[in-house]
């Protein structure tokens, strides 16, 4: 009997004829991330299970009960990373790119894994874009992260989304602000959840992000860190706002805001979508200026973000957006009999060469069945090679969009022929092809 495996709970496939989809926000964040001068990093899909821990922080729902921990022969375990900061984190100071020059910029795109309860919007296995810059206190190094998401956001064509703005303090405010916590939780403990029970011991703050309905509806009136900052945490917040506001971007302070990970000090902010039901986080970041010692490094300020691909993919679905098309088959060489099939095999190998994207029978199908292939994957041309064709060494060449057809060399003339019937269609359907071509001046007044 065969194996009935199928896709486990929580992670999703991405089909062939979907990637173009992926391939189009990958292009548009990467292009948006050396623009402002971020460098790409890639770290192992997991580590040591201390560095979360230590990082994420040991009373965060992320580490408490989501993270997919195994342990190898002898004593230590690791875990698949729940996040892409950490590790960064980890690589950044163990490689001595701290070193470099500050501030560092870096930028992945990643796989993550969080055991939820999946639903839309949130799996078990999904990837981020994530930024981070190691080395600036100023307030302006966190409105130009801002503006790295807000032009990602603007140019994958994104609307209806809210960029939601808090200070959650640095350990000296958040003293105070655990205490005043407590106080309010206090007479309510018998209602909190098991863990938050705990919590309210540990990590008060935590109490604020926990996803149990009442515990979240008890947190609803719980006082407010902005009420608790300090001189220096104030000024840096109305720095921020300064400099978004020299940029034009539109946020809401929302006091509510404390994200679900512990490293953060000062600036946290969330990117929300209204369009894609309960999950509509589609981006999420903040400073975080004693995680780097935390780790062994020497102190250094640093922020970042990170986006979650699946839901921007979810909105730029539910919005109707465009995506980047996926490049087609240039030519389809169908062809009759043994022969033929030989002569198709051989141009395909020329025209490859040359950079064309070419394809050819290679399950022995009829003409008709080969003809309905090239259509099927968009092929723009298509040249049938049969007999006549292999004596007179010239075949038709069929535009598939238009249905036009021309005379084309078999022979030495093949790529000539081909490469202007091709220059032809590019600059009357591809408006990039044409701009490029009339960027060299030629083209011009067509
Ligand atoms: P996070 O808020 O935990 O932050 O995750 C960032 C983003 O990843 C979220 O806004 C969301 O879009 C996506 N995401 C998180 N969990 C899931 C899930 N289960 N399914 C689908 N998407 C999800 C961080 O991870 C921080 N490391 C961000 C950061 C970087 N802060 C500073 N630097």
């Amino acid at each position: 009997m065969a194996l009935n495996v199928k896709r486990p709970n929580g992670t999703q496939d991405v089909v062939p004829n979907e990637a173009y989809k992926w391939h189009t926000v990958e292009s548009v964040v990467r292009d948006s991330a050396a623009q402002f001068g971020f460098k790409e990093i890639r770290i192992p899909t997991f580590e040591e299970t201390g560095l979360f821990v230590r990082s994420v922080g040991d009373t965060t729902d992320v580490v408490q009960k989501e993270m997919y921990t195994v342990s190898s022969s002898g004593d230590k375990t690791y875990t698949l990373r729940p996040e892409g900061t950490a590790g960064t984190i980890r690589a950044v100071i163990e490689n001595g790119i701290l070193n470099e020059g500050l501030p560092q910029k870096v930028f992945y795109l990643l796989s993550c894994f969080r055991h939820e309860k999946a639903q839309k919007g949130r799996l078990r296995e999904f990837h981020q874009f994530g930024c981070e810059m190691l080395g600036s206190a100023s307030p302006a190094a966190d409105a130009e992260m801002i503006a790295l998401v807000h032009i990602i956001m603007q140019r994958l064509g994104l609307r209806n989304i809210e960029l939601n703005l808090n200070s959650i303090g640095c350990p000296e405010c958040r003293a105070k602000y655990r205490e005043a916590l407590k106080a309010y939780f206090e007479p309510h403990r018998a209602e909190l959840c098991p863990t938050c029970q705990e919590r309210l011991e540990k990590n008060p703050l935590r109490l604020l992000d926990c996803k149990s309905a009442e515990d979240q509806a008890i947190a609803k009136d719980a006082p407010l860190i902005t009420d608790y900052l300090c001189e220096e945490c104030s000024a840096h917040f109305e720095g921020l706002k300064k400099n978004l506001a020299i940029m034009g971007i539109e946020y809401t302070v929302n006091p509510r805001i404390v994200r679900g990970l512990d490293y953060y000090t000062r600036t946290v902010f969330e990117f929300i979508s209204s369009d894609i039901g309960s999950q509509g986080t589609v981006c999420g970041g903040g400073r975080y200026d004693g995680l780097i010692e935390t780790l062994g490094g020497k102190p250094t300020p640093a922020l970042g973000f990170a986006m979650g691909l699946e839901r921007i993919l979810l909105t730029l679905e539910s919005q109707g957006c465009e995506f980047i098309e996926e490049k087609t088959c240039d030519l389809y060489l169908a062809s009759m009999g043994d022969k033929a099939a030989e002569k198709a095999v051989e141009i395909a190998s020329r025209m490859r060469e040359e950079g064309f994207f070419v394809e050819y029978d290679l399950v022995g199908r009829g003409l008709k069945a080969q003809m309905k292939y090239a259509d099927k994957i968009k092929a723009k041309y298509v040249v049938v090679i049969g007999d006549s064709e292999l004596e007179s060494g010239t075949a038709k060449l069929k535009n598939m969009a238009s249905g036009e057809q021309t005379d084309i060399s078999l022979g030495d003339g093949l790529l000539d022929d081909f490469g202007a019937q091709y220059y032809e269609m590019m600059l009357s359907t591809d408006e990039e092809f044409r701009s490029f071509v009339e960027s060299f001046g030629d083209g011009q007044g067509e």
